[in-house]
């Protein structure tokens, strides 16, 4: 076990992408930010200081937090933000993890340009349970806004439209040969033929599910949010927001200068406008016995691999439906197979009247909102973990977050009848070591959208996703109870439902959330608070002395 020691300077930093700068806000002046390298059993300390003159706060996304939610990040839900001058150390232990997951800022928006990946390696002499790849590659795919991205969301919020949608996605922050201005700023791969590299896929994305393909190779699927599945075969995958994928990609034997496109575009069903542009990176092969030009020729002939339709929910619902967790002796899945508690959840968009004297630019002058079980998440103004810690929830949450929707509708249906969202913040609260199955229904409310839905502090078994209405009393019998994808991030369908089993083993204030800035901006979350257990490790730690005052 080591301790992995990290500095993170938060400032300002001027970055020039489609020939427009802006400055933004970065860690140590990168963007993307630095990558964590850690093993699995390692401590991880990062000194985050903030030098910016913006509120700031940092999530390790996927990571469990075992013991240790002080350190997990969510702004108002763990911690109140890192002030400008001030600093915070996160200090978590990385247990039973091993792969790719990200870090990002989680305050407002400002995750646009505050993230970077973790890579967790397995212990020394701990081999994957495939091939040793030959190198491994982390690609981040990224949004740009031309403009700043606080003003985008705060306008939004103050209109009640949508906001602008980005001007390009990024490849490790580079948009790629296929947008004006941009032919220079391309991430370029450049391998080896007949060898094998582990691409470490993560999509840190604000609003968009995206596919992603490389033309003329396969791609072999090897591990999901830090966690090994089956290993499964596909030319093009679909990432949501919050999620991480670990392909193997095997290089064609005898290739010399040949170049193709990797490309990703979005998925999207729902009625609002969204960024319907390709970021693309260049996979370049390296002649034999000599070094590459770095000058790429544009006007070669570059193959691009074919996308699925913008709005293919079939490709997106089969390819999740082909993640299976290993499930062997050595990664048992712990599926929870008897349950203390069930939830159903209806998320999903809706509007509100417009507050008087004021004028809202979304649906017929109504606002945009977004609620689960019709709750719109209100941040509070002082930490929900500081507040149940030191027991002192008045006033900054209540404990009556509804388990089920209170006037049950047709979910899925058109015209859907649903009204009436209420504004809180409410938690649930479950006693430790509580087996929880969740069921989330999409509503089309607004027009179905699917939501990528992300728990902190946990994984989760995807035991059953399905179209249409959930039947409590026929979709049980097909839950997938011996080797469910787990992960911490996973789609409800557009007009569809998923099931998670997880067991509420890690004491603290957990956030559930859509993993879409705009619908989180919008309220689409919520909280768990779980309970100490009996045992000394089955304990919140206490807050460090560091922990930020609001
Ligand atoms: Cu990656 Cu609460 O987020």
């Amino acid at each position: 076990q080591m301790t992995r020691h990290y500095k993170f300077n938060i400032r300002l930093h001027n970055v020039t992408r489609l020939c427009h700068t802006k400055s933004i806000v970065t860690v140590n002046g990168r963007f993307p930010g630095p990558k964590i390298v850690a093993r699995e059993g390692d401590r991880v300390i990062v000194k985050v200081v903030n030098h910016a003159q913006y509120n700031v706060s940092l999530h390790w996304h996927g990571i469990r937090q075992l013991q240790s939610g002080w350190a997990d990040g969510p702004a108002y839900i763990t911690q109140c933000p890192i002030q400008t001058g001030q600093s915070y150390i996160y200090n978590f232990t990385i247990i039973g993890q091993r792969g790719t997951l990200f870090w990002h800022a989680h305050i407002s928006w400002l995750r646009s340009t505050l993230y970077g990946p973790i890579i967790i390696l397995p212990k020394h002499n701990v081999p994957y349970p495939f091939a040793k790849p030959y190198k491994e590659v982390p690609m981040i795919f990224g949004e740009w806004w031309n403009t700043d991205t606080e003003a985008v969301i705060s306008q939004a919020l103050q209109t009640g439209a949508g906001p602008n949608v980005s001007d390009a996605y990024t490849i490790n922050g580079l948009p790629g040969p296929l947008y004006n201005c941009s032919t220079k700023d391309a991430f370029k791969l450049r391998v080896k033929p007949g060898k094998t590299y582990l691409l470490r896929l993560i999509n840190a994305a604000l609003n968009d599910e995206l596919f992603f393909s490389i033309a003329n190779h396969t791609l072999t699927v090897v591990e999901a949010d830090a966690i090994y599945v089956k290993p499964f075969d596909t030319n093009i995958l679909l990432i949501t927001p919050g999620q991480t994928t670990n392909v193997l990609l095997k290089t064609k034997p005898n290739l010399p200068n040949a170049t193709f496109l990797m490309a990703a575009r979005p998925y999207a069903t729902g009625l609002g406008t969204f960024d319907n542009t390709t970021t693309a990176g260049l996979l370049k092969y390296k002649q034999p016995n000599s070094s590459l030009s770095s000058n790429i020729n544009l006007n070669l002939p570059l193959l691009r691999p074919t996308l699925p339709a913008l709005n293919d929910t079939s490709f997106a619902a089969n390819f999740s439906s082909k993640l299976r967790s290993l499930a062997n002796a050595q990664f048992p899945a712990t599926v929870p197979q008897s349950i203390d508690r069930r939830f159903f959840f209806t998320v999903g968009l809706g509007s509100n009247p417009c507050p008087k004297n004021q004028t809202c630019q979304g649906p017929n002058g109504t606002k945009f909102t977004a609620s689960i079980n019709n709750v719109s998440f209100i941040q509070p103004t002082t930490a929900i973990l500081q507040a149940h810690y030191f027991g002192q929830s008045n006033g900054v949450y209540t404990t009556n977050f509804p388990n089920y929707p209170l006037i049950p509708f047709n979910y899925t249906g058109t015209p859907p009848n649903n009204t009436g969202v209420t504004n809180g913040t409410k938690v649930e609260v479950l006693p430790f070591n509580t087996s929880v199955e969740l069921v989330m229904q999409g509503t089309s409310i607004l027009g179905a959208e699917s939501h990528p839905f992300h728990l902190h502090g946990y994984n989760f078994y995807v035991v059953g996703q399905g179209f249409g209405n959930y039947d409590p009393n026929k979709d049980p019998s097909n839950f997938n109870l011996i080797d469910p994808v787990e992960r911490n991030t996973a789609g409800v369908p557009s007009g569809g439902w998923i099931a998670i089993r997880f067991r509420a083993d890690n004491p603290g204030a957990w956030f559930m959330h859509c993993h879409f800035d705009v619908h989180m901006s919008w309220g689409l979350k919520m909280a768990w608070i779980v309970l100490d257990g009996k045992l000394p490790n089955q304990k919140l730690l206490p807050p460090p002395s560091d922990l930020p005052k609001c």
